[in-house]
């Protein structure tokens, strides 16, 4: 009980303060020799529970800003934004003030915060307490101004949209808020314009990092929660991941890799290394999308998941073309079915004079030096005149004269106009995806 009487003491010499208003001043003969006397702060320092106004109908005018120094992570999963900000609050305390010439020239010093009353502004975005450090200090000018910094690592929530991952940009909003102090008692207000706090910013983090801040807007807002109206200010932060380490991990094999499957068209069709080759790349595509998944978003479907089903269902669809072109080829020069008269004439019809796949005849008169081995469809055929043909064969040869020698010959041409056709489509769907692609991701 001893003890209480000089704090309660204090209280009621400041409430009597109080009654004078503004006229109190501190009392600081002997500041620059024996450092502060704590006894003349006590009165402040006993204030600390309740906001420090003269007049309750003026509220406290907190003026705030922030430099943003990290951006630590960007969870798509949970749609968090984890970020590092230090956050400058500045603030009036009516009942501070001393004159600097009667002090030694002192304008301001710094005080455990602790010791001084803070307003509660947060983030209404934040997802998690703010853990502030302990024994953060803040600075008293003599005209009664605080200035606290704290650091802050914010987990706020955000809208995270990754459809163009890596060159995506997001809008993240922090919104600074009191917690219990409405309009009438707190009102926020701006201690540095917006593009200052971008330019800091800019220079202490942006240069390195997966994220790059573009820029940064600012909106000041009253907002009702229930009934109460609350003085807010909300900052958008813009920002945009630096795509390079996931167009070279990602987006460059993967083109490679269509690039070449494209290519093996011109491996012969009826060579038979052509599918094998097939097999190979898909079976190296898989195992690159297995490597690289861990540098896809964990949630969502961007547009690169999209591009690069579309690579996996080219290569398959390139591996089954080929199965069927060999199939074809194979068909004809073992076996070949009846050819439809429509079927006949088309071909004769497109192919003219100009042939995709040289006859045995035309081969011997040119002399293109390909050896029979080459082209083993041009062989067999005689070997196989001897078999008997097909029922169907016999329905179908009804009127026409087509030797087996010549009908293989046909539906040789046809297996090789086929593939150019189908190559042909095949890079046409490939342009016009990759086009797309380019075309949305530039958007
Ligand atoms: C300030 O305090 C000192 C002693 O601590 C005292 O001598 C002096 O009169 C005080 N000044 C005023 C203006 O109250
Ligand atoms: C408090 O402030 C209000 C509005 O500024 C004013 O009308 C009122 O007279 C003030 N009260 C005192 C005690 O100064
Ligand atoms: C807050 O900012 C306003 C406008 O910039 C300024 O007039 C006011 O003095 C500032 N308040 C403090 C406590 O710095
Ligand atoms: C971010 O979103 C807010 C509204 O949610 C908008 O006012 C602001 O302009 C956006 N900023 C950018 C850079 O797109």
């Amino acid at each position: 009980p001893r003890e209480s009487w000089p704090r309660k003491e204090g209280l009621t010499w400041s409430l009597f303060s109080i009654g004078r208003a503004n006229a109190f001043t501190i009392n600081c003969s002997g500041f620059d020799q024996y450092g502060v006397n704590p006894a003349v702060l006590q009165a402040i320092f006993d204030q600390k529970d309740f906001r420090p106004f003269i007049n309750y109908s003026i509220p406290t005018h907190v003026n705030i800003s922030f430099t943003l120094s990290a951006i630590l992570e960007v969870n798509v999963q949970l749609q968090l934004l984890t970020s590092f900000l230090w956050v400058k609050m500045i603030w009036n305390n009516p009942f501070i003030s001393w004159n600097p010439k009667e002090c030694g020239n002192i304008n301001k010093f710094a005080v455990t915060a602790e010791n001084l009353w803070l307003p509660d502004i947060f983030i209404v975005e934040s997802t998690d307490v703010d853990q502030i450090p302990e024994g953060l200090s803040a600075y008293m000018t003599h005209e009664g101004d605080i200035v606290y910094n704290k650091p802050a690592r914010i987990t706020s929530v955000c809208s995270l949209d990754i459809f163009y991952f890596p060159f995506d940009q997001q809008n993240c909003t922090l919104t600074f808020s009191s917690f219990i102090y409405t309009a009438e008692t707190m009102s926020l207000g701006m201690d540095r314009e917006v593009w200052e706090i971008v330019d800091t910013s800019r220079d202490i983090v942006f240069r390195q990092g997966e994220w790059e801040l573009l820029g940064i807007s600012k909106a000041t807002l009253k907002t009702f929660v229930g009934s109460r109206l609350f003085d807010r200010i909300a900052f958008f932060l813009a920002i945009r991941r630096r795509p390079s380490l996931y167009v070279i991990n990602l987006l460059v094999p993967s083109s490679f890799l269509i690039a070449i499957d494209a290519l093996s068209f011109y491996l012969p069709a009826e060579n038979e290394n052509r599918a094998p080759f097939k097999i190979t790349l898909l079976l190296g595509y898989n195992v690159f999308l297995l490597r690289m998944s861990d540098l896809l978003p964990a949630s969502g479907t961007p547009l690169i998941s999209v591009y690069f089903a579309l690579c996996l269902s080219l290569m398959v669809v390139s591996l089954l073309e080929t199965i069927f072109i060999t199939h074809l080829l194979h068909l004809a020069t073992t076996q070949p079915p009846p050819m439809p008269r429509w079927l006949h004439s088309l071909l004769l019809y497109c192919t003219g004079s100009r042939r995709c796949y040289p006859t045995a005849h035309q081969k011997e008169n040119k002399g293109l030096g390909l050896t029979p081995s080459h082209l083993p469809g041009l062989k067999e055929p005689g070997e196989l005149v001897g078999k008997e043909p097909g029922p169907r064969e016999a329905k179908r040869n009804g009127g026409s004269e087509l030797t087996r020698a010549q009908l293989t010959d046909l539906w040789m041409e046809f297996g090789c106009r086929m593939d150019t056709f189908l190559f042909r489509l095949y890079l046409l769907f490939l342009a016009s995806s990759v086009i797309t692609v380019i075309v949305l991701w530039n958007t």
